[in-house]
């Protein structure tokens, strides 16, 4: 067994510890706002925050993160309370199918709630490591406007 802290929940995992952590969100915990997509670290559909960070949890071992506090888009918000994030998302409509938009969110929180000093440039630049197949990035520059 291996205890896992995931939005402020301990949970006890039967899983190996090379377990990828999006296996277990999904299939073992039902948690299934994390997308699968690439499977190689490459598109940003599975991120999660590990300690703020927005990282790929398609590659990401559990026993990697056993000391980690990790957040998913089901833990970021609620409906009376969502994120600032959340927030502008709503404003500007930005999602269209939304199988990227949990990881489109995860990363741009990650960097609201951690670098926001940063210049809108590179703010972009870190959105980049997330791909959308419908093509939505002039509206997620619009919510990125309201943030940063
Ligand atoms: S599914 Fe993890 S980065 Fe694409
Ligand atoms: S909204 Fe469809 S892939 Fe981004």
């Amino acid at each position: 067994m291996i205890t896992l802290t995931i939005n402020n929940e301990k949970y006890q995992i039967d899983a190996s510890s090379e377990t990828p952590l999006l296996w277990v969100l999904r299939d073992h915990l039902n948690l299934k706002g994390s997308k699968y997509s690439c499977g190689i670290a490459a598109c940003g559909a599975c991120k999660v925050l590990v300690d703020g960070n927005a990282v790929p949890s398609c590659v990401l071992p559990i026993a990697s993160v056993i000391d980690a506090k990790i957040t998913t888009i089901e833990g970021l918000g609620t409906a009376e309370e969502l994120h600032p994030v959340q927030k502008a998302w709503i404003k500007e409509n930005v999602p269209q199918c939304g199988y990227c938009q949990t990881g489109q969110i995860i990363t741009a929180v990650s960097i609201y709630d951690k670098h926001d000093n940063l210049k809108k440039d590179e703010v972009l630049s870190i959105m980049n490591s997330n791909i959308c197949r419908c093509g939505t990035y002039d509206r997620i520059k619009k919510a990125l406007d309201g943030l940063f």
